[in-house]
């Protein structure tokens, strides 16, 4: 099979990543319950997958790690944890359900109300209009870092000065982003970054997390069994105990550690300008075919005009947060006339053995933006382990199903 479905979940996964569950498997027990042996062991492992992340994603302690199941229980914990009833959020229409439905629960719940920035037909926004939402009873900006639809990536070092500016709390969404662009928590001054283990960390599905910033302070979804301070009746204030009630899931967590030195050792930037290559050939090709409509802002490839400023980020250059090329993601989302995506995806799987992602990819108001909410949009995404053949195949077979339209 040619898996184009990296968006929604990578299928390659790094042997080490494999062993180490593998190994986690045998010899774990339940972290911070006991001093045994393997106790100890889980509780070695978790705390290596927090220094690692720690380093990974520039945060200034291991402890500012707190492990989900995935994002979506991330995002979660940090919109619901931050927001203040009767408060104010601005958000953008470019967001998964992960980030919507917690707002629109907020809002249904806790008298919350929201604001948009819109997108336009290419899934562009516009930084200002963040400025011009921004009322006295505004609390949290919460936005992706990347469309999982058209894969345009957002300057969330841009929106963090804003948030900070007016004295607001900005969440990122980083579960299509991590892994694929180098982040850098401190540069980029996120308050809370939302991460899942499972896409381009190249780790196991349920293991995810949050990155916090030193001084925010999240009130826990979850309460329950930690470990420590049992005679308390409430949740250790301590992070990461404060977010992490309940067993984790070492044996996941262990893999992502693997993952997170996999990528340490073969290098973020490495990966997203192969990531590039392929993307910028995928994308050449598609565009050629008569019938071929695709979505999102791929002017990277068009003009090779840097788009950072290394001035931005004290300290750095391009080259180590957003270098020109990394610019967006490994993803091309299309359609071809007017074609129901559903019907072409089913005929990339049956008769080319190619996976792809077709209909709402949980982003309904991006599709509103782009208008495609009747069609939905067939979704290649990318990952380090493609390779160009797959590629060519990818376009062929999109050209034979476009010709036979
Ligand atoms: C932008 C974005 N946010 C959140 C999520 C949710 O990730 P998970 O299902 O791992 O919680 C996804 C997954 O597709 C995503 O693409």
């Amino acid at each position: 099979m040619i898996y184009l479905d990296n968006a929604a979940t990578s299928l390659h996964k790094p042997e080490c990543v494999i062993n180490a569950i593998t190994d986690a498997l045998k010899h774990s027990g339940n972290s911070g319950r006991g001093t045994h042996s393997v106790c100890i062991s889980a509780a070695n492992t978790i705390f290596e997958a927090r220094y690692r992340l720690a380093s990974f994603f520039g945060a200034s302690r291991p402890n500012n790690i707190a492990f989900t199941s995935n994002s979506t229980e991330a995002l979660n914990t940090a919109i619901s944890g931050l927001a203040e009833d009767g408060c104010h959020i601005i958000t953008t229409e470019a967001e998964h359900n992960s980030v919507l439905r917690p707002l629109y629960r907020l809002e249904a719940e806790r008298n919350v109300q929201l604001s948009f920035v819109r997108a336009n037909s290419r899934g562009l926004i516009n930084y200002e209009d963040f400025e011009h939402l921004i009322t006295d009873k505004t609390r949290l900006i919460v936005t992706t870092h990347a469309s999982n639809l058209t894969g345009n990536l957002f300057d969330i070092k841009k929106i963090a000065d804003i948030a900070h500016k007016h004295n607001l709390i900005y969440i990122v969404d980083a579960s299509q982003s991590a892994g694929s662009v180098p982040i850098d928590i401190k540069a980029f001054g996120t308050d809370v970054l939302c991460f899942t283990g499972h896409k381009s960390l190249l780790g196991p599905q349920g293991t995810g997390g949050l990155v916090i910033r030193d001084g925010v302070s999240i009130r826990p979804l979850k309460t329950g069994g930690t470990g420590v301070q049992s005679y308390s009746k409430t949740q250790p204030p301590e992070m990461p105990t404060r977010l992490e009630a309940g067993t984790l899931n070492t044996h996941g967590i262990a893999g992502l550690s693997a993952a997170i030195d996999y990528l340490n050792k073969t290098g973020v930037k490495k990966i997203h300008d192969r990531e590039m290559q392929l993307t910028k050939l995928l994308y050449s090709g598609l565009k050629s075919i008569n019938g071929v409509k695709i979505y999102g802002d791929f002017s990277m490839f068009e003009n090779e005009k840097p788009n950072v400023d290394a001035s931005e980020f004290p300290g750095k250059t391009p080259a180590d947060i957003l270098n020109p090329r990394l610019s967006r993601m490994p993803i091309v989302s299309f359609n071809i006339k007017d074609s129901d995506s559903s019907s072409i995806s089913d005929i990339l799987a049956e008769s080319f053995d190619i996976a792809s992602r077709p209909g709402a990819h949980c982003a309904p108001l991006m599709h509103k933006a782009l208008g495609t909410v009747e069609q939905g949009a067939v979704r290649f995404s990318i990952s380090y382990f493609n390779t160009e053949e797959e590629i060519y195949s990818a376009v062929d077979a999109v050209k034979e199903i476009a010709n036979g339209i």
